[in-house]
């Protein structure tokens, strides 16, 4: 009982940290459930979106594991999941795909953009048992 207690704390704690640690954070946002919608991301206390210039399914995945939501399945763009408010954040985001947060992946300088809120970018992901827990 008490090494699942630890094993427990061992796992969950890091996985914690690794994707709510730093200034940052990511949801998705007008899908029906939490692995599914628009990209958000949160930056110095603001959400706002992400453009959908050359935002390709490597991207997504990223966004995905990031949010323990699997592979992603789908890439919308053009506001599919509805245009967002706020800043756009990113753009021109090109990850390689093994990167473990989205901001991580190169892409133009934070809030640097040439979109409308009408390139919103979406995703749907594969999901995973957190689905079923939410
Ligand atoms: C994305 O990065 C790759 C590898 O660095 C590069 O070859 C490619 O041109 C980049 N794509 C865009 C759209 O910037």
């Amino acid at each position: 009982m008490g090494a699942q207690i630890r094993l427990f704390w061992m796992v969950l704690i890091p996985s914690a940290l690794l994707h709510e640690s730093g200034a940052q954070q990511l949801r998705l946002v007008n899908g029906w459930n939490k692995c599914v919608g628009r990209v958000e991301v949160n930056y110095e206390g603001t959400w706002g979106t992400v453009c959908d210039d050359n935002f390709d399914k490597k991207n997504a995945h990223v966004v995905c594991r990031q949010l323990d939501c699997g592979e992603a399945t789908t890439v919308y763009g053009w506001s599919y999941f509805g245009r967002g408010a706020g800043p756009i954040l990113l753009d021109d985001v090109n990850c390689t795909g093994s990167e473990l947060y989205l901001w991580d992946c190169p892409h133009a300088t934070w809030l640097v953009n040439d979109c409308g809120h009408n390139e919103d970018i979406s995703v749907v992901c594969s999901g995973n048992i957190s689905l079923y827990t939410m």
